[in-house]
């Protein structure tokens, strides 16, 4: 049964990568299949967050998904250390997992830096938990930016390993499903889904405004870097104004943004928002100065976020409201990943007497 999950760390300066990137393609899903949305606090807390400061960006990335258009009636939002489920799942794939694939993951390596032996714990084993959110409502696409596909391949081999290694088991106690790919190393029945990544569309990474090879980020220490979901007017053409570029023409063509990173990023950018191909903007605005183009995008962009961004102030405001979507949401994930945790514990062995 398809099923879609995905996740936003409430970690502070939620920016248009995270918009474009994965909330605003979470909203067309929710017409195709089942979709959980979650506001991952576990996954905060592996570097430090100042716990009011905590609550209060979990209650915004909570406003940012319903602005957005994310509609409670049809989808699940909730906060992930409601559900206890997900920290459960994490610690049998803490067991599942091998040291040798964590230590692959570059998103650790460019975390942690010079001075890994200072990481938290919780950090290294990050993508464990990611598996296990994904895995607790054996949810098969997951929509995210391009910085997540490593963590999404770890889920796959998490997910085929269990599969593998239970085999015997999952078939004894009749809890497996077919296996839509079977070869002859994987078995015939399979517990977990083999997770696809959904990384598509123009906006699956937006770069620095400041430095078009770096991706837009929360933790970059320049605010001029990104745009954030709570900028007002001003500052949003600002910082588009402050926009690094070349001095070229822009391109007629696709072909012609190669080697001109920054140039390429604000074509993506414009894209994304007016829902158009980078080629079909290039028709438009080819040939033209940023001079001409920058004025274009900011218009664009205030068009486009201005009335998210009241939105998303005005849910704010009624602290109530958004607590009762998260309270409504984790009732409805618990009652999908319970029995699920109940099956993993039967085919772990793990005794159940009361
Ligand atoms: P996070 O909180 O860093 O980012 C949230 C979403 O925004 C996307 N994103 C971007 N997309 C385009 N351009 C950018 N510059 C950009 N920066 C961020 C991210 O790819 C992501 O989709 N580990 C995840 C959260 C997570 C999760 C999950 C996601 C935890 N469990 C389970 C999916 C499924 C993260 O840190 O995202």
């Amino acid at each position: 049964q398809p099923r879609v999950f995905s996740g936003v760390q409430p970690t502070g300066n939620l920016h248009l990568g995270n918009y474009l990137g994965a909330i605003v393609r979470f909203v067309p899903l929710q017409d195709q299949m089942p979709t959980i949305f979650s506001i991952v606090d576990m996954h905060a807390i592996t570097v430090w967050q100042d716990p009011a400061e905590l609550m209060k960006q979990t209650r915004e990335v909570t406003a940012a998904y319903l602005a957005a258009g994310v509609d409670p009636k049809k989808s699940i939002i909730f906060n992930q250390s409601q559900v206890k489920e997900h920290a459960e799942l994490a610690w049998i794939f803490n067991c599942v997992a091998r040291m040798g694939w964590l230590k692959r993951m570059t998103q650790f390596k460019d975390k942690a830096g010079k001075h890994a032996e200072n990481a938290s714990v919780g950090l290294f084993a990050y993508p464990n938990l990611m598996a296990a959110d994904i895995l607790a409502y054996r949810a098969t696409h997951v929509p995210v930016g391009d910085d997540q596909k490593q963590h999404l391949e770890l889920t796959r081999d998490i997910a085929q390993k269990f599969n593998n290694d239970f085999a015997d088991r999952i078939k004894e106690l009749g809890l497996g499903v077919p296996n839509p790919e079977p070869t002859h190393e994987a078995p015939d029945e399979i517990y977990f889904p083999v997770t696809e990544p959904m990384i598509t569309g123009p906006a699956t990474r937006i770069m620095s405004l400041r430095d078009g090879n770096k991706k837009m980020s929360k933790s970059d220490p320049s605010d001029l870097s990104r745009i954030n979901l709570t900028d007002d007017q001003d500052t949003i053409a600002k910082k588009i104004k402050k926009a690094k570029t070349d001095p070229e023409a822009l391109p007629s063509e696709v072909d012609g943004l190669e080697g001109r990173a920054e140039a390429d990023n604000l074509v993506r950018i414009y894209a994304a928002l007016a829902n158009r191909t980078k080629a079909d903007v290039l028709t438009e605005f080819g040939g033209q100065q940023f001079s001409a183009f920058k004025p274009a995008l900011s218009e664009l962009a205030v068009e486009k976020l201005a009335p998210m961004t009241d939105e998303m102030r005005r849910i704010m405001d009624d602290t109530a409201s958004v607590d009762a979507v998260l309270r409504d949401g984790a009732e409805r994930a618990a009652a999908i990943a319970e029995p699920v945790l109940h099956d993993v514990r039967r085919i772990v062995g793990f005794l159940e007497s009361r």
